[in-house]
């Protein structure tokens, strides 16, 4: 049985946890490929609102097991209070919990070079999490990382850490000027996580592989978004891992040749936290009353994001490197009220006109996006269920996303809970011609 993966089409912060959430009830595995706890996946039912960083949002589900693959860099502290958030709320982890042995950890010296380099970098900083997935990242391609199987031999992990220290404490002392860190309390603190986060070790890639063979439905769920994918975002505002569908390959050891189904989820407008390009951002009362009735502030780090009207060349582009097969158009109902609404269909250049989407920054900075200008809507759409019963100029607001990014709509968010969703066939909005 073949795997559907999960997508962020934008910058990130899409709505992706509800979808994964809603979409877990029909999958046995849910599995994370890539990131680290920068992301968040805010998941609202029963009054209740979740934010998980790192372990897939299909634990609320006691049919589905969950996986942490091997692209993903784990938080030892943050894994360990989301298992035990998770616990407290009546939900069995062991035995439904499986993180790659070939992960790779965030150590406390990531988290620290990571907040020492944006300050060193002052205006040209990236706006990073803070949570240290660059600095874990470089370690992994510098072949010097610790991963979660060096736990396993306490006298290696010693030697590792002991050798990796040498070298972060004299960058954090000589080039950045901060304090040092304590190499016992790392030590002590890392062989006390190994205690806890061993019944959920395994390798994931034939956990997985053996799931699918079985016929088993797996679902992968990427984290951040499209276009902060680091070959193909906006480069160098972009995360350290891949969001795009490759990264589902390489971060959890499963062939393309499973990959049967790519869903885009796509906000009805266009967000981003961190700094960087981002055309069509509105820094006006529109983009203030959509951060305000979209609570668009970040699951991770509180920031406030930058809101903008939806970007169809951005989406295009998008749609082409993940291949989606589908999009899930997520806050449609933020945008009620609105006289008129706007997207990007194309950005002018130089006194041209152009419909591709320009990865490099030089370029991307001096685009102005071309607008096409919709009918808004007022009547309140929270929890509509059905397309038809969705106002005219809603309905015309998604066919138009279909047919400029050229790929069907099968999911629509009307609200954070659960049921506030039209999917199914009453949410098919195809492409024409
Ligand atoms: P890092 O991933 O912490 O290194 O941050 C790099 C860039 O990615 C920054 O612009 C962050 O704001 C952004 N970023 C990281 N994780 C997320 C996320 O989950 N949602 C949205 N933006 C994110």
């Amino acid at each position: 049985m073949p795997v559907t993966v999960v997508i962020g089409g934008q910058w990130g912060d899409e709505g992706k946890g509800k979808i994964v959430d809603l979409l877990s009830e029909e999958v046995d595995v849910v599995a994370r490929y890539q990131g680290g706890a920068n992301a968040g996946h805010t998941i609202c039912w029963e009054d209740e609102t979740f934010v998980l960083h790192l372990v897939p949002s299909g634990i609320f589900h006691q049919g589905t097991t969950c996986v942490i693959g091997n692209g993903v860099v784990i938080d030892p502290a943050a894994v360990l209070e989301e298992i035990r958030m998770i616990t407290e709320l009546g939900y069995e982890v062991e035995g439904r919990l499986f993180i790659s042995h070939n992960a790779h950890l965030i150590m406390p010296y990531h988290k620290k070079l990571d907040q020492a380099r944006e300050r060193y970098r002052d205006a040209d900083a990236i706006g990073t999490t803070g949570r240290g997935i660059g600095p874990a990242y470089m370690d992994k391609f510098a072949r010097s990382g610790i991963r979660v199987v060096d736990l396993l031999d306490r006298d290696a992990l010693r030697r590792k850490i002991e050798s990796a220290m040498e070298e972060k404490n004299a960058i954090l002392r000589s080039v950045y000027g901060a304090d040092e860190l304590d190499v016992e309390a790392i030590i002590e603190e890392y062989v006390e996580f190994d205690r806890f986060i061993d019944p959920y070790v395994t390798d994931t890639t034939a956990y997985l592989n053996e799931a699918l063979k079985d016929g088993k439905r797996v679902l992968a769920e990427g984290a951040q978004g499209s276009l902060l994918d680091v070959d193909f975002g906006t480069y160098p505002y972009v995360t350290s891992s891949h969001p795009t569908v490759g990264g589902c390959c390489t971060g959890l050891g499963v062939p393309p040749t499973a990959i049967d189904r790519v869903i885009g989820i796509v906000k009805a407008y266009c967000t981003r936290v961190g700094n960087g390009p981002f055309p069509t951002e509105l820094e006006d009362a529109t983009g203030q009353r959509l951060r305000d009735v979209g609570h668009e502030y970040g699951a991770t780090t509180g920031r406030p994001r930058r809101c903008g009207w939806l970007d169809l060349v951005a989406l295009r582009y998008t749609a082409m490197v993940n291949g989606f097969t589908d999009l899930a158009i997520t806050k449609l109902d933020v945008l009620t009220g609105l006289d008129e609404l706007k997207v990007a269909t194309h950005y002018g250049y130089d006194d041209k006109e152009t419909s591709r989407f320009p990865s490099e920054t030089q370029t991307l900075d001096r685009v102005e996006p071309l607008y096409e200008t919709l009918d808004g809507w007022h009547d309140d759409i929270t929890g509509v269920d059905r397309f038809d019963d969705l106002p005219d100029a809603a309905r015309r607001y998604l066919r138009f996303i279909t047919d400029a990014a050229g790929v069907d709509i099968s999911l629509i968010s009307t609200g954070p809970k659960r049921d506030q969703t039209i999917a199914g066939d009453e949410a098919r909005v195809r492409v024409m011609g």
